[in-house]
């Protein structure tokens, strides 16, 4: 057993609190490799902002929990050398099953995931519960889920929102001790959020997605007053970034996201973590098309993960001081 606190790094409890009464939100950003976690390293230490480091049960797999739990003790280590002491969260995204989350406890997270999202409520309320029992126990802080977001989550993949139900949460953060909700209220994984259909278009020929349900999110809020909440699926999928991978031999069609306006309103509410992924992936790859189609002689992966590292890095500052509202709360 490996304790978090051995590693530098913390769980998610206070950061909540400020960002609640600061009325800001936590970024977090998924990573498996180096590239990823010198973005996020920079940019945290150059915004001065707290950061939740994610790892899904894929990113698991491809990159080994091993490596990435000494990925963020050296994340804690780095952003010391830098000069900025970044409180710095490891969180297991969408946790499916008990043993997981337990295992990755035990390997030295600060906070877990456990979505049982896609179970009846009363064993999502029975395995949540399990989850916070074990994960209190050490002082690790745990995600819940209520509500279905339409999209890919793993291998999981769900055509319709199931938005969440307000008059649940309250019964459902009491009966299982959660620290935070992640709810439904129209967001959605990947880069494909909306089918065009959903979605009118503006002069320029742009999707405008339908907006995200804040009335929802106002009742929840009214029922379980000061609980943080946690927004899954925000990635705004930056047009520019599409163009340039579509430029260079990409082929992403239809590509739609959360507006970025929509977010800021989000982080000023009692959503206090909001979740970016695709953004990231968008930015990579477009860097990457981009060296490979006007430098083709480059063969050294430095010439082209450079590049997509330093994209990155300008995306995560972008959402951190433009969007979350997460800079200088250190
Ligand atoms: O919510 C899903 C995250 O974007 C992680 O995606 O399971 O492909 O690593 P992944
Ligand atoms: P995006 O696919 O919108 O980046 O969402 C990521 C996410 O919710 C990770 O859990
Ligand atoms: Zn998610």
């Amino acid at each position: 057993m490996t304790s978090y606190k051995n590693l530098g790094l913390v769980n998610s409890r206070e950061l909540f609190q400020k960002a609640m009464a600061g009325k800001y939100a936590i970024p977090a950003f998924n990573f498996n490799n180096m590239e990823q976690m010198q973005a996020i390293v920079q940019a945290c230490v150059e915004t001065k902002s707290p950061v939740i480091l994610q790892v899904s049960s894929g990113a698991r797999k491809y990159a080994n929990q091993t490596l990435l739990r000494y990925m963020a003790q050296g994340a804690v280590e780095y952003a010391k050398e830098l000069g900025v002491n970044v409180p710095i969260v490891l969180h297991l995204d969408h946790g499916d099953t008990f043993e997981l989350c337990k295992s990755c406890i035990e390997y030295g997270f600060s906070s877990v995931m456990i979505d049982g999202s896609h179970l009846s409520y009363n064993d999502n309320v029975a395995l949540t519960a399990k989850v916070v029992e074990y994960a209190h126990q050490y002082d690790v802080t745990v995600e819940g889920e209520l509500g279905v977001l339409a999209g890919i989550e793993d291998d999981v993949v769900a055509e319709h929102h199931t938005y969440t139900e307000p008059s649940q949460v309250e019964d459902f953060m009491k009966k299982t001790g959660v620290d935070s909700l992640a709810i439904s209220i129209g967001t959605s994984h990947g880069a494909n959020k909306f089918k065009p259909e959903q979605c009118t278009r503006n002069a320029d020929g742009i999707l405008i997605p339908p907006p995200l349900r804040f009335d929802i999110l106002k009742e929840i809020e009214q029922r379980i007053p000061g609980f943080p909440i946690v927004l899954h699926g925000s990635s705004s999928v930056p047009q520019d970034q599409v163009a340039i991978i579509n430029k260079y031999g990409g082929a992403i069609k239809d590509a739609v996201g959360i507006p970025e306006e929509q977010l800021r309103q989000a982080a000023a509410s009692a959503v206090c973590k909001i979740n970016i992924d695709s953004d990231g992936r968008l930015a990579m790859t477009a860097a990457v098309r981009e060296m490979f189609a006007t430098k083709p002689a480059e063969f050294d992966p430095r010439k082209y993960l450079g590049p997509a590292r330093d994209s990155l890095k300008a995306l995560y500052k972008h959402k951190i001081e433009n969007v979350l509202g997460s800079a200088n709360r250190i």
